[in-house]
């Protein structure tokens, strides 16, 4: 991670979602994640440039939007920009993205187009014919060799054959240079991903890539030769430096920030460590600085995703925990480089033991014990003991350097790691210094005591400090209860000791971190996944059985149906169920109806409707009133409920008409 602070610019990105679905906890954690680092170096003083989005092209949303029956945009809006969409979701976590690109942003396809043209124009792209292999739910292209059984090696899915006229991408000619940046650079991280992308995708050959399709219309057309569109890949990857404005206007940012860190999953490790630097290569354009590719969450063993219907919802977990609790346990609990089992113990676990017991106890402890012995404010006398304090104010110390050098390689859990070590060791420290004790004799040990609760509060400031990219608006709550004010929560002051006033006041605040019942929340847990999973596979509908007797069809014709009007419509007194229907039959005499529907409907709803009724039932007497023949619904039971619907029928069919 670049890290000299005379070059105080610092540009990162994650992948840019398909807004295919919602987004779920796997998104989340990436985005979490790349926030977190964003939000450090800003911390440690850089001018943090933050790029979110979203990937919109391609046949998958094409297809998604069809079977929705809108088209691709209004689809793709809903999700991005709907209600819980994309930025709502990015809201509620907190992320602090800078910028957020969509590549159906006008500026974005536009550049998309020069650089297609700047591409071919310099011969790295050229016509052929594509034969191979098309992966629909990956978007990707393969060739025989490179399937796995048959299927896309990505995600297992059968693939289907593909032949047609495409655009072809020179990667071949970039295979050398790709080898060196992967094997001798830090360019991709961690280490481990190298020998996969060198060994599964480049010592068997690389082939050219096909960056064109014509089978369908959802993608940037290619300008000058528009039946083509841009393969997504393409598209999609350019996104970070066209958000900077590269090939366009819209931005004046690409010299300021380019090169900058791609935090990608695993999965896509692949276009963004070979594709992604050869089309770059191509332009002559500086390589990013950095691509890490994390590991996945995991749910019951395999990976979590939409298709399969297995995911879990950040909504919900973050309404029911808060929102810093969640984005600390995906930082806390998962190395950023490797694969992790997602679980609701292991959250509720990590929130008990780290946030409540362990963080949360040194700050409430703390400040308590301020205001109960102190009044609030502690006193300047003090007394250090040096064999009792050196060790602790010599840990927290070091902290910023031990934090730094994990942050500095990706690994925010082992930063997490130490400032809990720390954290642990704080508490430790109360009890072997035993205010409670010192207290009993305050003239003789009040400046001790101060001394003892003071050295907690600097411990509990320097944590927080490096906790706030983890848990940005819990820290602030923190700061404001330690007394800790702006100029003694910022990097420089976290390798500073001694940094709050010698007579620093205390506010008791909200407990910052509650105690989560474990088993209440798991069974709450599992009745809303339920009901999520309920929701997801559409309402248990269940009908009346079809009558097997016949009818002859002369008794069925003596059944008078007929197109009514509806003139009024009010509810019964002393009737919960029934609804009083004055209704244009067409005869030119009103016609009253009572009907037992006022569960469904407000009467004043279906005034001027279009109804069915028969009319030659024999007048009925019901609350008193009569009821002239009866008005048709169709019924059902949906979940175990009865469901009625009036048939509401078009108004240009006159009242009277007669249905046969
Ligand atoms: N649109 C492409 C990326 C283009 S970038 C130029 C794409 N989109 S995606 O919606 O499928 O998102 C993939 C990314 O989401 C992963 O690379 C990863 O960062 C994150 N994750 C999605 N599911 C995940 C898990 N189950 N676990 C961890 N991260 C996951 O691919």
């Amino acid at each position: 991670m670049e890290n000299k602070l005379e070059n105080k610019r610092y540009y990162i990105t994650t992948p840019i979602y398909y807004p295919s679905d919602k987004l779920h906890i796997g998104h989340t954690y990436c985005t979490v994640a790349t926030d977190t680092l964003a939000r450090y170096k800003r911390l440690q003083g850089y001018e943090v440039m933050f790029l979110t989005g979203t990937d919109e092209h391609g046949q998958k949303i094409e297809d998604k939007a069809r079977e929705a029956g809108v088209t691709p945009k209004a689809f793709v809006d809903a999700i991005v920009e709907g209600p819980g969409g994309v930025l709502d979701l990015w809201k509620l976590m907190d992320i602090s993205n800078d910028r957020f690109i969509r590549t159906t942003d006008d500026y974005h396809v536009s550049s998309i187009q020069k650089i297609f043209r700047k591409m071919y124009d310099k011969g790295d792209i050229y016509k052929g014919t594509y034969k191979g292999k098309y992966c629909k739910p990956c978007e990707s292209f393969w060739t025989e060799s490179q399937l796995k059984d048959g299927c896309c090696p990505d995600c297992g899915r059968p693939v289907t054959d593909a032949e047609e006229e495409a655009y072809f991408f020179r990667l071949s000619k970039y295979a050398d240079r790709i080898q060196d940046l992967l094997e001798n650079t830090d360019f991709l991280e961690p280490r481990s991903r190298v020998n996969e992308m060198v060994n599964n995708f480049i010592k068997p050959g690389l082939e050219d890539l096909c960056v064109s399709r014509t089978s369908f219309d959802w993608g940037v057309p290619i300008d000058f030769d528009p039946k083509h569109v841009a393969y997504v890949w393409m598209d999609a990857l350019f996104n970070y430096v066209t958000a900077l404005g590269y090939c366009n206007d819209q931005y004046n940012d690409y010299e300021k920030f380019w090169p900058g860190v791609n935090i990608v999953g695993k999965e896509i490790v692949r276009f963004h460590s070979i594709i992604w630097p050869a089309f770059l290569m191509s332009l002559d354009m500086p390589l990013p600085k950095k691509v890490f590719g994390h590991g996945w969450l995991l749910l019951d063993g395999g990976k979590m995703s939409k298709s399969k219907g297995n995911v879990v919802d950040p909504y919900l977990l973050a309404e029911k925990f808060g929102v810093d609790a969640l984005r600390f346990f995906l930082m806390r609990t998962f190395p950023f480089g490797s694969d992790g089992s997602f679980s609701n113990e292991l959250l509720i676990q990590t929130i008990n033991t780290d946030l409540a017991n362990d963080l949360g106890n040194l700050v409430s402890r703390t400040t308590a014990m301020v205001g109960k012995y102190f009044g609030g404010t502690l006193p300047v006398q003090r007394c250090y003991e040096k064999d009792k304090d050196d060790e602790l104010v010599s840990l927290v110390l070091g902290l910023r350097d031990r934090y730094e050098d994990a942050m500095e390689h990706y690994a925010p859990h082992k930063a997490l790691e130490e400032v809990f070590k720390v954290i642990q060791r704080a508490n430790k420290y109360i009890d072997e210094n035993a205010p409670w004790t010192l207290a009993k004799d305050m003239e003789a040990n009040g400046p001790r005591l101060a001394s003892v609760l003071y050295h907690l509060l600097e411990a509990t400031r320097i944590c927080g400090i490096l906790l706030t990219p983890f848990m940005p608006r819990s820290m602030d709550k923190l700061f404001a209860q330690i007394g800790a004010e702006e100029n003694c929560r910022t990097w420089l002051s976290a390798k500073m000791w001694a940094a709050l006033d010698a007579d620093v006041s205390v506010t008791k605040g909200e407990n910052l971190f509650p105690r989560v019942d474990m088993d209440a929340a798991l069974k709450e847990l599992e009745e809303a996944a339920e009901a999520a999973r309920k929701a997801a596979a559409g309402p248990s509908i269940e009908l009346e059985p079809q009558l097997t007797e016949n009818v002859d069809f002369e008794t069925f014709c003596k059944s008078d149906f007929r197109a009514v009007k509806v003139k009024d419509c009010q509810p019964v007194k002393k009737s919960n169920k029934l609804l009083r229907f004055t209704l244009d039959d067409g005869t030119g005499t009103d016609r009253q109806i009572l009907s037992g529907i006022a569960k469904w409907y407000k009467p004043e709803d279906l005034i001027g409707k279009t109804l069915v009724a028969i009319v030659n039932l024999p007048p009925r007497k019901m609350m008193g009133l009569d009821s002239c023949g009866m008005l048709i619904s169709a019924v059902h039971q949906e979940d175990g409920e009865e469901k009625l619907h009036l048939i509401i029928v078009d108004d240009a069919i006159p009242a009277g008409a007669k249905l046969c």
